[in-house]
C-alpha cells in the first residue's frame, strides 16, 4: 500500500485551482439512471469513488468514459438493477442507484453499504422515503431488495438531516405519480447544484435551496450536459495548510460563499482572507488562536472539515474543543495526532485539544479520507519526517493531493507500497 513520507517546516506560497466536488460528482453520476440517453459532465474529479461508481453504472449496462475531467455516461442501454456486495462493499455512496433504479425499473438490489470507517452508518432514512413513495423493501442475505408497481408522491419529514437520503428520495420521487414534499431535506453545496441538476433534465422541483423541496413527477427525464461545482472540502483542507504553516496561498476555482461557518472559525483563530470572485487568499496570524467548533448540517461548521481543523488547533496558544455533531466516532485521528506530540483528549464526541508548540514527526496510520487529510497537515508543520501508510483513503477523495502540495513547495513524496 501506497504511504507518503513528509519533511515538515516548509513555508508554501503560490495558487492551486481546487477539483470538482466528488460529493456533488457521485449523485449526478447515480441519477444519469433516471433517462436512457448521453450525459456529457465537465470538472470531474479524478478519484477512486468516482471510478468506483463509474464501475458501478457500467455493471449495471451504461457506457461510461473518463479522462481528463470529462466524463461521457450513455445510458441508452442501461437494464441492470442489481448493486453488488464487492462493488458497494468499497464504497457508501452505491446507495445513490436505488432511488434511480426503482424509478426507472420498479426493483432494486443493492448491497448494504460500507465506506470509510466512521462509525455505522445507517440508512434507514433512504429506506424509510423509498417505502412511503410505495416500495415494498427486504432485507435479504445483506441486500437491500425494493420493488415496486409504481412510486406515488408522498410527504417525507427526515427525523434527521441527511445528505445521502435527500439525494437518493429526490432522484426516487421525480419520476413518481403527483406530488413528493419532502422536508428536514439538507441543504449543502452539493445538495443544491444535484436539485439544479434534475431540474436540468426536466424533473419539476421547488424549493432549490431551503430544507422544503416539493416535487411533482414527470413521466420521463432527459440526458443532459453538465459542469460539476467545485469541491468546498477540497478549498478548506488547502487553506487550512496555509494556516497551519503559516503561509499565504491562493486557492482558486472555488466558491467563497460555500464555506459557510468555516470562514468564521479560520478568522477566529487568527486567519485574514483576500476574496475576489472564485479566489481566496488566506493570510495566517502569527499565532494560531484556540477555537471550538461544533459540526451540523450547512451552513454550519461541515463534519468533513472537522479533522484538518483538529490538526490546526493543535499548535493554537491555548486549549479547543471540537464536538463532532453529525457521526457518532469521527475522531480516529486524535490518536494519530497524539503520536505526532499532539494533545488531545476525546471523550464521547467531544475532543479537547491544548495546544503545544511543536508537533514532531512520527510514521502514522491514515484512517479515513478526511482524517488522513488531517495527517498530512499536521505532518506539513511537524518538525522532521511524518510518514502516512493507507493513503488509499486520500486517493478516495483528493484529486492529486501530493503533486498540488508539491507546487505549493510542501516537501511530499509518494512512495509506492
Ligand atoms: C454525505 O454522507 C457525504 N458523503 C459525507 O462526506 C458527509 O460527511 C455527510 O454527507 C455529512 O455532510 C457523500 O456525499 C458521498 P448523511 P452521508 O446521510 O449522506 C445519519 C466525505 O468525507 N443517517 O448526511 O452518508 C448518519 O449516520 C464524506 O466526503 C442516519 O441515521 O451522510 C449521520 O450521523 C464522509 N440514517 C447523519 O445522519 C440514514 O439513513 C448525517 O449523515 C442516513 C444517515
Amino acid at each position: 500500500m501506497d504511504r507518503f513520507i513528509i519533511e515538515g517546516g516548509s513555508k508554501l506560497s503560490g495558487e492551486i485551482a481546487v477539483s470538482g466536488a466528488k460529493n456533488a460528482t457521485l449523485p449526478v453520476m447515480a441519477a444519469t439512471i433516471l433517462a436512457a440517453g448521453e450525459f456529457k459532465l465537465e470538472n470531474i474529479p479524478n478519484l477512486i469513488d468516482i471510478k468506483l461508481m463509474g464501475h458501478l453504472i457500467r455493471m449495471l449496462g451504461a457506457r461510461v468514459e473518463h479522462e481528463e475531467g470529462r466524463m461521457y455516461i450513455d445510458t441508452t442501454n442501461l437494464d441492470g438493477w442489481e448493486a453488488p456486495y464487492e462493488l458497494v462493499s468499497k464504497m457508501r455512496a452505491s446507495i445513490y442507484v436505488l432511488g434511480p433504479l426503482l424509478a426507472r425499473f420498479g426493483k432494486a438490489k443493492v448491497s448494504f453499504p460500507g465506506g470509510c470507517a466512521i462509525g455505522t452508518r445507517p440508512v434507514d432514512l433512504h429506506l424509510m422515503a423509498m417505502e412511503k413513495l410505495g416500495a415494498t423493501i427486504t432485507i435479504e442475505h445483506g441486500y437491500i431488495i425494493a420493488e415496486c408497481e409504481k412510486l406515488v408522491g408522498a410527504d417525507i419529514t427526515f427525523r434527521k438531516v441527511s445528505v445521502g437520503a435527500t439525494a437518493n428520495s429526490l432522484m426516487a420521487a421525480v419520476l413518481a405519480e403527483g406530488e413528493t414534499n419532502l422536508y428536514n431535506c439538507a441543504i449543502e453545496p452539493e445538495i443544491q447544484s444535484f436539485v439544479e441538476f434534475l431540474i436540468q433534465m426536466g424533473a419539476d422541483i421547488k424549493g432549490v435551496g431551503t430544507s422544503h423541496l416539493c416535487i411533482k413527477g414527470v413521466p420521463k427525464l432527459n440526458s443532459v450536459k453538465a459542469e460539476m461545482l467545485s469541491d468546498r472540502i477540497e478549498a478548506g483542507t488547502f487553506l487550512i495548510a496555509g494556516a497551519i504553516t503559516r503561509s499565504e496561498i491562493t486557492i482558486t476555482n472555488c466558491v467563497p460563499n460555500h464555506l459557510g461557518e468555516f470562514f468564521d472559525k479560520l478568522k477566529l483563530a487568527g486567519c485574514g482572507f483576500d476574496i475576489m470572485g472564485n479566489m481566496i487568499t488566506i493570510k495566517p496570524g502569527e499565532i494560531i488562536n484556540p477555537v471550538n467548533i461544533k459540526t451540523a448540517p450547512f451552513p454550519e461548521y461541515p463534519t468533513d472539515l472537522q479533522a484538518q481543523f483538529m490538526a490546526l488547533m493543535t499548535l493554537s496558544s491555548g486549549e479547543s474543543v471540537i464536538e463532532e455533531g453529525i457521526f457518532p466516532d469521527r475522531f480516529t485521528h486524535a490518536a494519530e495526532l497524539n503520536r505526532l506530540d499532539a494533545n488531545i483528549k476525546v471523550d464521547g464526541n467531544l475532543a479537547r485539544v491544548r495546544g503545544v508548540k511543536q508537533l514532531s514527526g512520527a510514521p502514522v496510520m491514515a484512517t479515513d479520507l478526511r482524517a488522513s487529510a488531517a495527517l498530512v497537515l499536521a505532518g506539513l508543520a511537524a518538525q522532521g519526517t511524518t510518514e502516512i501508510s493507507r493513503i488509499y483513503h486520500i486517493d478516495r477523495g483528493y484529486e492529486s493531493f501530493e503533486h498540488k502540495l508539491t507546487s505549493l513547495g510542501a516537501n511530499i513524496k509518494r512512495l509506492k507500497g
